[in-house]
């Protein structure tokens, strides 16, 4: 294969394999902005991570998707990187996620794990380098990759490097619990790249923030803002499909004749806050009898990092809280809360269809594409109640009913609010959140970085 002009570099990859009992791999493609934001590029080359056994299985038989290399980086080594240093530390410094009376302590297993970051790092670094072509352009994803940009910098020179946080950054006072020389590699491993970009001026200010203060500027990497926006036609497409009609019919069947229903869809991950929302529902059922089996709760939560024990507790505490208000206020024809803990993308977009209310109440989210989704298919047009501490609040803010994640007082009475918004009022404000949620296409997303990297 000819060496690639435009390069992506990810954890998670665009495919990936689970081994079948009877030893074939089974491949599967993922979606995501990502995705389909590379397609509007052909001379292309991605270099992800084999995540599991499958993906393992599927380097060593040398299967694998043209434009698409997998590293199998050693099993232990991923481990301590993936879910060792980027879900369990950097994850919580940028959402803000530490219970800083006891957490984080930094000691030597920390230390193992580093080195163990550095190794998977330097992998992907490597990697490119071998890839790209001469003056080749690089667009590095993510916290996972978060000293590449520096490793291949000096590597290969000639190439224009860029690097895009999909996550928050977090504030000055909270990256230095942090140790100082790992919060200094950090910067200085994002600043290899000519272009430092971010989902929103603010998590782009923060990163600002963090270098002044801690290394005295950002040199000579320009720092950019691409808010990645919903995929409208892909959406509209994929939600009018049979399986989500049959997957909406059975739905509607769930929640029974002339009910209202609250949707919220998210991975099992601490900082979208599943379980507050679960409290504040309870509230409203609680403070303001009258929607007593008028509404139902729909939760749907993929399944996300269950390997670490902190996401398999919250996972089991959402459980808990669910089901303890369906016990409270639950009766022969009425469930208050539908819960899954699935991955179902189909009735994703089924609920999305027929959503009242949507809730999206994130601690803290680099964007949250679910707030962009929801209005886009929304088939009678849904009110959006929105955490204002999600990237999203940035463009969707205006027409949305915003909280304060941690308030679930507050967020009760939002969800009466919006319960309660007049239909014209309703419609008017989901087509001017629609609008917003769909400026910026993931095409014109990936080309506008691939043009800012070209104007160094
Ligand atoms: C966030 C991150 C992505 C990540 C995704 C899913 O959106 O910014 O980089 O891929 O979560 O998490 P996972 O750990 O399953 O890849």
């Amino acid at each position: 294969q000819p060496a690639a002009q435009v390069l992506v570099a990810s954890n998670r990859g665009p495919v990936s394999y689970a081994l079948r009992e009877d030893g074939t791999l089974d491949a599967k493609r993922g979606g995501g902005g990502l995705v389909s934001g590379l397609s509007a590029v052909d001379d292309k080359m991605w270099v992800c991570a084999a995540l599991g056994d499958g993906d393992r299985e599927a380097v060593r038989r040398g299967v694998g998707e043209p434009g698409v290399r997998m590293l199998d980086i050693d099993a232990d080594v991923h481990a301590d990187a993936y879910n060792g240093i980027a879900n369990s530390v950097l994850w919580f410094v940028h959402h803000l996620l530490y219970q800083t009376p006891v957490e984080p302590v930094f000691d030597a297993e920390f230390r193992r794990q580093w080195a163990s970051f550095e190794t998977y790092n330097r992998a992907f670094a490597e990697a490119l380098a071998e890839e790209a072509g001469e003056g080749a352009a690089v667009l590095v994803q993510d916290y996972h990759l978060a000293l590449v940009p520096g490793m291949l910098r000096e590597l290969r020179p000639d190439l224009r490097i860029g690097h895009f946080s999909h996550t928050p950054w977090a504030p000055v006072d909270y990256f230095r619990l942090l140790p100082d020389d790992i919060a200094e590699q950090l910067l200085r491993g994002i600043l290899g790249a000519d272009r430092a970009a971010f989902l929103t001026r603010r998590w782009a200010d923060a990163f600002i923030g963090c270098c002044a203060e801690i290394l005295g500027g950002t040199g000579h990497t320009r720092i950019g803002v691409h808010g990645l926006g919903a995929d409208a036609d892909f959406l509209r497409g994929r939600a009018h499909e049979a399986d989500v009609d049959e997957r909406m019919a059975a739905l509607r069947e769930q929640v029974g004749p002339g009910r209202k229903t609250i949707v919220r869809v998210d991975r099992t991950e601490l900082s979208k806050n599943i379980v507050r929302g679960l409290h504040a529902y309870r509230a409203l059922l609680d403070e303001r009898p009258e929607w007593r089996g008028r509404v139902v709760h729909i939760a749907f939560a993929y399944p996300s990092r269950q390997d670490l024990a902190v996401y398999r507790e919250y996972t089991a505490e959402v459980q808990r809280v669910a089901d303890s208000v369906n016990e409270a206020y639950g009766t022969a024809d009425w469930t208050p809360v539908v819960l899954h803990v699935k991955d179902d993308f189909a009735r994703s977009l089924a609920a999305y269809r027929l959503a009242d209310v949507a809730l999206v109440n994130p601690i803290r989210d680099g964007m949250n594409l679910v707030a962009k989704e929801v209005p886009v298919v929304s088939d009678h047009g849904c009110a959006l109640v929105l955490s204002r501490e999600a990237g999203a609040y940035e463009e969707l803010g205006a027409d949305a009913i915003t909280v304060n994640p941690y308030d679930v007082s507050a967020t009760a009475a939002a969800l009466h609010e919006a319960l309660t918004m007049a239909d014209d009022e309703r419609t008017a404000r989901t087509k001017r959140l629609a609008a917003a949620a769909t400026a910026l296409p993931p095409q014109q997303w990936f080309l506008d970085q691939l043009e800012a990297l070209g104007q160094g």
